[in-house]
């Protein structure tokens, strides 16, 4: 059994009270492009993990303008996406794969054999799961995983919804109704919109060295006060964030309050 899944599994985890900085919207969206910039340019051969949703875009805006000045170049570095829906072709404008293409991937200089996102159309999703867990395993693990929260009191991270525990690893999972009704807006078809997705596990995401929490929204507001401050559950699955030492909440104004 790996370290982390034995400390969970015999709840020695110790909890730590996350950092919080709270500002304007924009400053949030600078403030993570620049936690990017930096650790890139300290360690060009950094590993991220990245999310989307409409929380990033502005993030990614930032870091493609810091690029294009010649300030940074993501040439050495590894991205891992957090999460995918499935089944989906990847080529769905809607899909996460087209998604990062368009407001990442193919705007920088990241090598395309070292971006990893689970694969939204894969025949066998659980080889797919096991597959993306391994490659994350052998990068030598996680730098900075950057995460959004899901909507109302969902506080799925990746499509960890609720019900998921802090030992769980990359898999195929059913989306929570909150979440689908969320993600509506996002599709013209409703018959297509995905019950279903891949995403990495709690626990592959506690094992980044850091995390950033990027949240926007007087909709977030609820989830992110239960995740802060109910009990770390299952039943809240950005609560397990508590057991991680080096976590920031990057939280806006709508969003803060409630706390
Ligand atoms: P959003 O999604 O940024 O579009 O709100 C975040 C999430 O569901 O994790």
């Amino acid at each position: 059994m790996r370290q982390l899944e034995r400390e969970i599994a015999e709840s020695t985890l110790d909890l730590y009270v996350p950092e919080i900085l709270v500002g304007s919207s924009e400053g949030i969206d600078a403030y993570a492009a620049n936690q990017v910039v930096e650790l890139i340019k300290g360690n060009p051969n950094a590993v991220l993990t990245l999310p989307t949703g409409s929380t990033p875009e502005s993030m990614y805006e930032h870091l493609v303008a810091i690029y294009k000045k010649g300030d940074v170049s993501f040439h050495q570095t590894t991205v891992f996406n957090l999460d995918e829906y499935w089944p989906l072709s990847p080529a769905h404008p809607a899909s996460y794969a087209s998604y990062m293409r368009s407001h990442f991937i193919d705007q920088v200089d990241v090598s395309p054999e070292n971006w990893y996102i689970p694969n939204s159309a894969a025949a066998d999703p659980e080889r797919e799961t096991k597959e993306f867990d391994a490659l994350m395993q052998r990068s030598g693990g996680v730098d900075l995983a950057i995460l959004g929260i899901g909507p109302g009191l969902t506080c799925h991270i990746g499509f960890n919804e609720r019900g998921s525990t802090a030992d769980s690893r990359t898999r195929l999972v059913e989306l929570d109704s909150e979440t689908i009704e969320a993600n509506r807006r996002f599709f013209s078809n409703p018959a297509e919109i995905p019950t279903h997705a891949l995403t990495q596990g709690v626990a592959n995401i506690l094992e980044a060295r850091k995390i950033l929490l990027l949240v926007k929204g007087g909709g977030k507001a609820a989830g992110i006060a239960r995740a802060l401050t109910g009990e770390v559950s299952s039943d809240a699955p950005a609560s397990f964030l508590r057991f991680h030492p080096n976590v920031t909440f990057v939280v806006d104004y709508e969003a803060a309050s409630k706390l």
